[in-house]
C-alpha cells in the first residue's frame, strides 16, 4: 500500500471501550459468571405489540419515506402532547432517524458546521458528541453554561448540546435550567439540540408516577417563550422500549431547520426503514409497555443503590436514567478494577471526560436475576 493510500480514513481515537477486554475477562473467572453493568443495552424483551407491529409491516417492497409516514409523525406530535407537555407540534416539524446515536454523530455535519465553528456540549458526556464536532471539522468545547467560555468562543459557537437527563450522571436540568440555556444560545445565535432519551426515566422529584414532576423537554413552553426556534429536540425509543436494536429515533423542532434536515436526508438516505416506522407509531401510542420497563428498572435500582453504597461508593446525581454514577473517591480504574474482582464490570467515569475521573458507571441494565447476583456480590465481606 502506498503511504497516499494510507493516508485516508478519519483520526478519530480508539474506541474507548476495548480497554474494558482486560476487566471483563477477570470478571468472567468469577464463578457465579460475569455482572456486565458496563453497558446501557436493554436486556428485557422487545414488548410483543411492537414486536407484532414491527412483523405486520413486514410486506415492505418500496422505499420507506424520509420525512416519515404521516401516521408515524402524527404518533410522535401525539406523544409530545401527551408525554412531554409540548401541545400543538407540527407533524411536519418532526422527522424520525435511525437511532439517535447516527443523528448525533452526523448532526453538526449536517447542520453545516465547518473548521472554526464551537459545538458545546455537557462537561460529562456521551462521547458522540464530540465525534460529530469532529466529523464536521469543528471544535468541541466542554461546558454546561455558555458562562462558562471566554468572549472568543463563545461568539464562535453554533451548536450547544444539552443532555437532560443526562448519560452518565443522571443529571436532570428542570425548566429554569432549559430556558437559561436556551437564551445563551439565542443570544450567540447558536442551535439548541437536546438529548433527550432517558426522559421516561425519571426518579424521585422525576418520578411523575411516583408524584414527582416530568422532566421538561426543550420544547416544552416554559422553555422555549413560546418558539422553537433554534430548538431541536432528539429522542430514542432505544431505552424507553427495548428497541435499542431496532434503530428507532426521531428529532423534531425548528420547523426551517426541520425542513433542511429533511431535504438532506432525501439527498444522501439513512431513512428509517418502514417496518422500524411502523414499530415506532405503535410503541409511541402505547404507554402501558413503558410504565411496566420503567418500574422493572426502579425495582433493580432500589436493590442495587444500597448494594453499592454498603460496598463503600456514594452515588451522585442518578435523578434520571439509567445509570447509577458512583464514587468511591479514589481513581475510577481502582474501583473498576475492586468491582471486577467480585465478577462485576461497571463503566469507567474518564470515558465520559476528564471530570469523570474517580466515578464509575453502573447500569441498571442487567436481569433482575444478574442484578440479584451483583447485590449479594456486593454485600460480600472482602
Ligand atoms: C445520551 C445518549 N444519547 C444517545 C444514545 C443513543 O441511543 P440510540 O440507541 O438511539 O442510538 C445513548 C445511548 O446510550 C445515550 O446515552
Amino acid at each position: 500500500m502506498t503511504t497516499a493510500v494510507r493516508s485516508f480514513g478519519l483520526s478519530l481515537p480508539d474506541y474507548p471501550w476495548e480497554a474494558m477486554a482486560p476487566y471483563v475477562a477477570k470478571a468472567a473467572e468469577h464463578p457465579g459468571g460475569v455482572v456486565n453493568l458496563s453497558i446501557g443495552t436493554p436486556v428485557d424483551p422487545t414488548p410483543a405489540v411492537i414486536q407484532d407491529a414491527l412483523r405486520a409491516a413486514a410486506d415492505a417492497p418500496g422505499y420507506p419515506t424520509v420525512h416519515g409516514t404521516a401516521a408515524l409523525r402524527e404518533a410522535i406530535a401525539a406523544w409530545f402532547a401527551r408525554r412531554r407537555g409540548v401541545e400543538g407540534l407540527d407533524p411536519h416539524d418532526v422527522m424520525p432517524t435511525v437511532g439517535s446515536k447516527e443523528l448525533v454523530a452526523w448532526l453538526p455535519f449536517l447542520l453545516g458546521l465547518k473548521p472554526g465553528d464551537v459545538v458545546v456540549r455537557p462537561t460529562v458526556a456521551y462521547p458522540t458528541y464530540d465525534i460529530g464536532a469532529t466529523f464536521a471539522g469543528a471544535t468541541a468545547v466542554a461546558a454546561d453554561d455558555l458562562d462558562e467560555l471566554d468572549a472568543a468562543t463563545r461568539s464562535r459557537v453554533r451548536l450547544v448540546w444539552v443532555n437532560s437527563p443526562g448519560n452518565p450522571t443522571g443529571s436532570v436540568r428542570d425548566a429554569a435550567s432549559l430556558r437559561k440555556i436556551v437564551g445563551q444560545a439565542r443570544e450567540v445565535g447558536a442551535l439548541v439540540a437536546s438529548d433527550e432519551c432517558y426522559a421516561e426515566l425519571g426518579w424521585g422529584e422525576w418520578d411523575l408516577q411516583r408524584g414527582g414532576e416530568a422532566v421538561p423537554s426543550i420544547l416544552d413552553p416554559r422553555v422555549t417563550g413560546g418558539s422553537h426556534d433554534g430548538l431541536l429536540a432528539v429522542y430514542s425509543l432505544s431505552k424507553q422500549s427495548n428497541l435499542a436494536g431496532y434503530r428507532a429515533a426521531f428529532v423534531a423542532g425548528d420547523s426551517a431547520i426541520m425542513a433542511n434536515l429533511v431535504n438532506s436526508r432525501k439527498h444522501a438516505g439513512m431513512i428509517v426503514p418502514y417496518p422500524v416506522q411502523e414499530a415506532m407509531r405503535v410503541a409511541l401510542g402505547d404507554d402501558a409497555h413503558v410504565q411496566a420497563q420503567k418500574d422493572l428498572y426502579r425495582g433493580r435500582r432500589e436493590r442495587l443503590v444500597p448494594a453499592l453504597e454498603s460496598f463503600g461508593l456514594r452515588i451522585h446525581e442518578s435523578h434520571a436514567g439509567l445509570y447509577l454514577w458512583s464514587t468511591a473517591g479514589e481513581a475510577t480504574w481502582d474501583t473498576i478494577s475492586r468491582l471486577a474482582e467480585r465478577g462485576i464490570v461497571a463503566g469507567p467515569g474518564v470515558f465520559y471526560g476528564d471530570a469523570g475521573n474517580g466515578y464509575v458507571r453502573v447500569a441498571l441494565t442487567g436481569s433482575d436475576e444478574r442484578i440479584d447476583a451483583a447485590v449479594a456480590r456486593l454485600a460480600e465481606t472482602a
